[in-house]
């Protein structure tokens, strides 16, 4: 057996997410008393839409429910792509998952062999890596500095060589929250077209913009794999409800991939989702609260001693450069949180290069909490950097 051979019958290494031994370390630290911020996930803290809630209630007290995915919630989220990009997707392509996480196994398993070559930015979302490495594909990390404002660009997937087989753009990306404006996201699909390039793009963010509408990557790629999700602009992400939109031509080995993988999304979440769906008063209510968070968070950068940072046009997201203050963003964390209570994300889960100086900060706690972290934070802050050599 040659080497290779070996390989593919081993285990991938798959990388800890470090910013879950934060949020333990948060856990035991509570249990003993301490009052703690959680600003480590993106976790929503504003609760499921009430007629969400109420519709789960009432299918609990009704309905024994089986293995299921829900017609009339595919058809409402099909009529979603056609209100809010003008895209036609029928109702069948759209395929439910346990959130986006599983619809981003479907899309690589499903669509790509082992050893492909998987194009993404660094940094990004920490799965993105791990899942790609974990099916035997290799991640080929493009780095994505402030000038690129974190982001892919059409010219360096162009320059890429070889092509890879495919390549995960995300628009607003976790974890900057910076978004590709629509020309980039045109220039990016042409580059993909004329390398046989397929693209997975993960629209997890769309909704949460503070910088003007999101466009989806179906504008410009209509054979593009699309990952979305009701974790965050709908604010269920307990629910773990997600959907996959497959291209005509793949969407029959998703639907085989996914009844082996899943069997069927969590019946109770798809009922509760399509509630969720009309639920637009209160899910713009949510999204100005994280607006409030991200103005309060801007606004105490300067005081935090913090200048380099990519702009959160969407999601709840800073990327913060703390590197005049520590080399090791796992141990500054966890120092952080045991001095004042305040749980962040250390840069290495989303770039394994660089990420040692760098943190995340979630600005999805509620607007209390933020302006209570940032209380904590600045004299915590002013000390670090008190103690750097001159
Ligand atoms: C960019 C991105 N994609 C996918 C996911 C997975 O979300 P879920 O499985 O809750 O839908 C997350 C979670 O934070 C994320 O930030």
């Amino acid at each position: 057996m040659s080497r290779s051979d070996t390989s593919l019958c081993m285990p991938a290494e798959i990388e800890p997410f470090h910013a879950i031994g934060v949020s333990v370390l948060a856990h035991e630290l509570k249990g003993r008393g301490a009052s703690i911020i959680h600003m480590e996930f993106g976790q929503p803290s504003t609760p499921a839409p009430k007629a969400a809630i109420a519709a789960a209630h009432h299918v609990l007290d009704t309905d024994p429910m089986g293995y299921w995915e829900s017609a009339p919630l595919t058809a409402r989220i099909a009529r979603h792509y056609a209100e809010t990009y003008g895209v036609e997707v029928q109702p069948r392509q759209i395929i439910m998952t346990c959130g986006a996480s599983a619809a981003l196994v479907l899309a690589l398993a499903a669509n790509f062999e082992a050893g492909a070559r998987i194009a993404m930015a660094r940094p990004g979302y920490v799965a993105y890596r791990n899942t790609v490495a974990a099916l035997h594909m290799t991640p080929v990390e493009i780095a994505c500095g402030h000038n690129e404002r974190f982001q892919l660009t059409a010219r360096a997937l162009a320059e890429l060589e070889p092509a890879p087989a495919g390549v995960i753009v995300a628009s607003p990306a976790n974890p900057t929250g910076t978004i590709l404006p629509a020309e980039e996201l045109a220039a990016i699909a042409r580059v993909c077209r004329e390398r046989n390039i397929r693209i997975i793009s993960d629209e997890i963010y769309h909704g949460l913009s503070y910088a003007g509408a999101t466009h989806s990557m179906l504008e410009f790629e209509p054979t593009a794999l699309i990952v979305n999700s009701f974790s965050k602009y709908y604010s269920m992400a307990p629910w773990r409800l997600g959907w996959l939109v497959a291209p005509e031509a793949d969407r029959p080995r998703c639907r085989a991939f996914v009844g082996n993988l899943l069997l069927t999304a969590p019946s109770l979440a798809q009922h509760a989702a399509l509630a969720a769906m009309d639920a637009t008063p209160e899910l713009e209510a949510n999204v100005e609260v994280y607006r409030r968070n991200r103005e309060r968070l801007l606004a105490a950068l300067p005081a935090l001693g913090l200048k380099e940072i990519a702009p959160p046009d969407g999601a709840f997201y800073i990327w913060a450069d703390v590197g005049h203050m520590t080399g090791d963003s796992l141990t500054f964390c966890k120092d952080l949180l045991r001095a004042t209570g305040v749980a962040t994300a250390p840069g290495v889960d989303f770039d394994p290069v660089e990420g040692r100086h760098f943190i995340c900060i979630s600005f999805a706690a509620s607007t209390a909490q933020v302006e209570e972290a940032i209380a904590r934070m600045i004299p915590w802050f002013a000390d670090q950097r008190a103690r750097q050599p001159a």
